[in-house]
C-alpha cells in the first residue's frame, strides 16, 4: 500500500517512517522543505497554502496526517490545512485518512486542543473514509515541559496533575496497524502503561538526571486545573503501550531508571 505521511520530519513522523517501511508500506512523505532520504520519496507541500498537496496525494491509497503547528498559525495549519488536505485527498480518491489527535482535546481547555478537535471534525465530516487515534503525551514532550518549568531553578508545577506518557514508537506501531486494517470511522484512544502524578514524574526525572532541583508546587487554577488534576489528559482505553516513563529515563540518562 502506498501511504502519504504528513509531518514525517516531526517526533512522531521519525518513529512512523521506519515502522511503515518494515510493515511493507511504500511511503511518500511531505515537508515544507525539500529533504534528502534515500528510503522515502519526499515531496514539498505546505498545509498553510495548499501548495504541493494535489501532487502529494496523487496515486496514494492512504494518508497518515501527523503535521501540526502548536505554537504558531495553528488555525491556519491544523484546521484549515487539514481541510485543504482532506479536500485534495477526496478529489484524488484516497481510500483512508488516519488523523492523529490527542487524548483530552474534547475536555481540556487549551487553545491548541480546540484546534485539534476542530481538525478532527474536519476529518470526520469529510469525504475521505477515516480513522482517528488520540494519543497521550510523548515522554520527550513531558521532558520539554519539565525543562521549561525549571528554567528559574526549582521545577514549578501542579503536583496533582496527571499524565500518561506513551512511547512514540508504540504509537507508530498502532498507526501502522490502523492503516493495514482500513477505515474504522471511530475515534480511538491510546495511552502509556501508567498514569503518573506530576510530582512523581518530577521525582523520577530528577533522580535520573541526578538533579537536586526542588519541586515548587503551584496549583493551576480554574477549569483547566480541575481538568488536568482529574485525568483530562489520560485514558482508560486498552490496550496501552508498554514502555514506561522510567524506561524512557533509563534510555535517555542511563542506569536502571526504574522505581
Ligand atoms: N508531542 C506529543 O506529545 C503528542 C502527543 C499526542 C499526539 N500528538 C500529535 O501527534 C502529531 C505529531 O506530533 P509531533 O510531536 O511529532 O509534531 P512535531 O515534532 O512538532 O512535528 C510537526 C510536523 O508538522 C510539519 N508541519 C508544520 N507546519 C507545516 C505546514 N505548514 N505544512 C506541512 N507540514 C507542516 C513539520 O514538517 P516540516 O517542518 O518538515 O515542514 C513537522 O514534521 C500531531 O498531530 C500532534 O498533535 C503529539
Amino acid at each position: 500500500m502506498r501511504v502519504l505521511v504528513t509531518g514525517a520530519s516531526g517526533r512522531l513522523g521519525r518513529a512512523v517512517l521506519p515502522r511503515l517501511r518494515d510493515g511493507g508500506f511504500t511511503v511518500r512523505a511531505v515537508s515544507r522543505h525539500p529533504r534528502e532520504d534515500s528510503t522515502v520519496e519526499y515531496l514539498a507541500a505546505d498545509l498553510a497554502t495548499g501548495e504541493g498537496l494535489a501532487a502529494a496525494v496523487a496515486g496514494v491509497e492512504a494518508v497518515l496526517h501527523l503535521a501540526t503547528s502548536p505554537t504558531r498559525r495553528t488555525q491556519e495549519i491544523d484546521v484549515l490545512g487539514t481541510r485543504r488536505l482532506v479536500v485534495a485527498a477526496g478529489q484524488a480518491g484516497v481510500g483512508h485518512l488516519v488523523y492523529v489527535s490527542i487524548v483530552g482535546v474534547d475536555r481540556v481547555p487549551f487553545g491548541y486542543y480546540r484546534h485539534k478537535l476542530a481538525a478532527e471534525q474536519v476529518v470526520t465530516a469529510g469525504p475521505v473514509p477515516w480513522s482517528v487515534l488520540r494519543a497521550t503525551q510523548f515522554p520527550e514532550f513531558l521532558e520539554e515541559l519539565l525543562r521549561r518549568a525549571s528554567r528559574l531553578g526549582p521545577v514549578i508545577g501542579d503536583p496533582a496533575v496527571l499524565a500518561q506518557p506513551v512511547d512514540p514508537g508504540e504509537v507508530a506501531a498502532r498507526l501502522a496497524a490502523m492503516l493495514a486494517a482500513g477505515p474504522s470511522y471511530a475515534v480511538a484512544e491510546f495511552g502509556g502503561p501508567q498514569v503518573l502524578r506530576f510530582d512523581d514524574a518530577v521525582r523520577a526525572w530528577r533522580a535520573a538526571r541526578r538533579s537536586r532541583r526542588p519541586l515548587l508546587p503551584v496549583r493551576i487554577p480554574g477549569r483547566l486545573g480541575r481538568s488536568l488534576r482529574s485525568g483530562g489528559l489520560t485514558t482508560t482505553a486498552t490496550p496501552t503501550g508498554t514502555r514506561t516513563w522510567a524506561d524512557h529515563l533509563a534510555d535517555t540518562y542511563g542506569g536502571t531508571g526504574r522505581k
